[in-house]
């Protein structure tokens, strides 16, 4: 039996850990490409890698580049990102625009991202999911403290190299260390929703602990940037870039 073939049999038993370490075995005479049950791991957009999938990558911002890429499945992601617009939400796994139309909100007691003063986010949106269990809306999401993020924090419409060099800027990422990027991505409540979304919607790749390990590892590594990448679609018309 080929190496190929043996990788791929090992893959379809869902056992990833171990097609890694047939990629490990061959690592003193380097195969030109990854093995196709590799190639399609990583093009998988439902799953995270196990961070042993990075520790082969031996020149380090290679490594952070890399852990960063596979965060951006996560950040893309639409349970992330449709609540990381410009200016307005956006609905479902298609990144519809938000039915009714909403506004961001910036006064008094609704401040930025809780919703106007006559139209609250929470006058729809609670502490937890509620399943309606309607042909077109089968959950109405929630989560605590449930608002849009700043507009500083508008990952719509932008890279992923863009959105990390906002996200390790604390003039534009609400002050943060990078040390506080980690502990928001790997337990806040609203991060936590992606992956608890309620019926009729995807959760995002993975799982968050995963997700943690991966933002800790890029962290570790350095916290260096893709130079583009692909760019987080919008529903809405984007303002110039930053
Ligand atoms: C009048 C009720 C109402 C108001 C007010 C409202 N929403 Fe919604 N929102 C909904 C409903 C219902 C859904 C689910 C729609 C669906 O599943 O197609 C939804 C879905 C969403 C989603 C999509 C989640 C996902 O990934 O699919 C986001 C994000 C969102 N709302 C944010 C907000 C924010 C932020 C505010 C305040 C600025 C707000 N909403 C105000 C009713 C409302
Ligand atoms: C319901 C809306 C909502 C969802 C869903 C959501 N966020 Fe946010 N996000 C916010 C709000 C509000 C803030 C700002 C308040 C804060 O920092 O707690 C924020 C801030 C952040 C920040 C702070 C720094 C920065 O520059 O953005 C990060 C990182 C972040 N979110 C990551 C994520 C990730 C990853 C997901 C998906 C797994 C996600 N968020 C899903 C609303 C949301």
């Amino acid at each position: 039996m080929t190496k190929l073939s043996i990788a791929v049999l090992v893959a379809s038993a869902a056992c990833a850990a171990l097609a890694f370490a047939v990629l490990d075995a061959d690592a003193q005479a380097p195969p030109a490409q990854p093995a196709a049950a590799v190639l399609a791991e990583m093009q998988d957009r439902t799953t995270l890698r196990p961070l042993t999938a990075f520790t082969t990558i031996a020149d380090r911002n290679a490594r952070s580049v890399a852990l960063f890429e596979e965060a951006g499945k996560v950040i893309a992601h639409p349970r992330c990102a449709n609540c990381h617009p410009v200016s307005s939400p956006a609905q479902g796994d298609d990144r519809k625009v938000h039915m009714p139309a909403v506004q961001r909100g910036v006064l008094g007691e609704h401040k930025e991202g809780k919703g106007a003063v006559g139209l609250p986010c929470a006058s729809c949106h609670t502490a937890k999911n509620v399943w309606v269990g309607g042909t077109n809306i089968v959950t109405i999401p929630g989560a605590p403290k449930w608002a849009l993020a700043p507009a500083s924090q508008a990952w719509q419409g932008k890279s992923l190299g863009d959105i990390c060099r906002q996200i390790k800027d604390p003039a534009r990422n609400g002050g943060k260390t990078l040390a506080q990027i980690h502990e928001h991505m790997a337990a806040d409540v609203l991060v936590a929703w992606a992956w608890n979304p309620g019926a009729g919607r995807t959760a995002a790749p993975g799982t968050q602990a995963q997700f943690g390990e991966i933002i800790k590892a890029w962290i570790d590594s350095g916290a260096a940037c893709p130079t583009g990448g692909p760019v987080v679609p919008s529903h809405e018309p984007i303002a110039a870039a930053d």
